[in-house]
């Protein structure tokens, strides 16, 4: 029976709730889920496929995902294993930061091959600073919530085929 582990690291909380809608989708399909936070993950005997998730930050993924997928390789090359990222500019943002953001996994992606990554629009509490909507091109009224994207329900279910 599958178990999927799926792992983040959020400095917002954000990435916390998609891998939660993760989960919830992954469950609706019949696919047990386990959700923990990288620094509380000590075992991957039970799993048999893992999700690892973080936030972009400076247009990187956050550190944090890549130290776990180093520290973690010997056994995660033996699980499929998917990424997600979120990025703030994907909400519309400059073509410029939205395509750099395709390399955002090359680095991790040579330590560990995942079976796939996805890309969701990040979150921004409140309005976001001026400094960043000029230099990342984003409007006012970027959406606050993550709940319930289909993006995300959509991505999650073609992992059961694909892990
Ligand atoms: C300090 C900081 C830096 C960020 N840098 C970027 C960035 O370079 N590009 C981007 O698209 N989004 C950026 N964001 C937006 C986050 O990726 C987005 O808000 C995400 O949903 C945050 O995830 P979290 O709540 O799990 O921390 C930044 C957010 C913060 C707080």
């Amino acid at each position: 029976m599958k178990y999927f582990l799926i792992t983040y690291a959020t400095k917002t909380g954000s990435t916390k709730k998609v891998a939660e809608f993760i989960a919830l989708s992954l469950t609706n399909k019949g696919i047990k889920t386990n959700v923990l936070p990288m620094n509380e993950v000590t075992s991957f005997n039970d799993y048999t496929g893992v999700i690892i998730g973080a936030p972009v930050n400076g247009m990187q993924w956050l550190p944090e995902a890549k130290a776990f997928i180093t520290k973690n390789m010997d056994t995660l090359r033996t699980l499929p294993v998917a990424y997600y990222l979120l990025a703030v500019v994907l909400n519309g943002g400059r073509p410029f930061f939205v395509n750099k953001l395709s390399k955002a996994f090359d680095t991790s992606s040579q330590i560990v091959t995942p079976v796939t990554c996805g890309f969701f629009k990040g979150i921004i509490t409140g309005e976001p600073p001026f400094i960043l909507r000029l230099i990342f091109g984003l409007k006012k009224d970027i959406p606050k919530a993550i709940e319930n994207s289909k993006e995300i329900q959509d991505w999650s279910e073609q992992l059961i085929e694909l892990m």
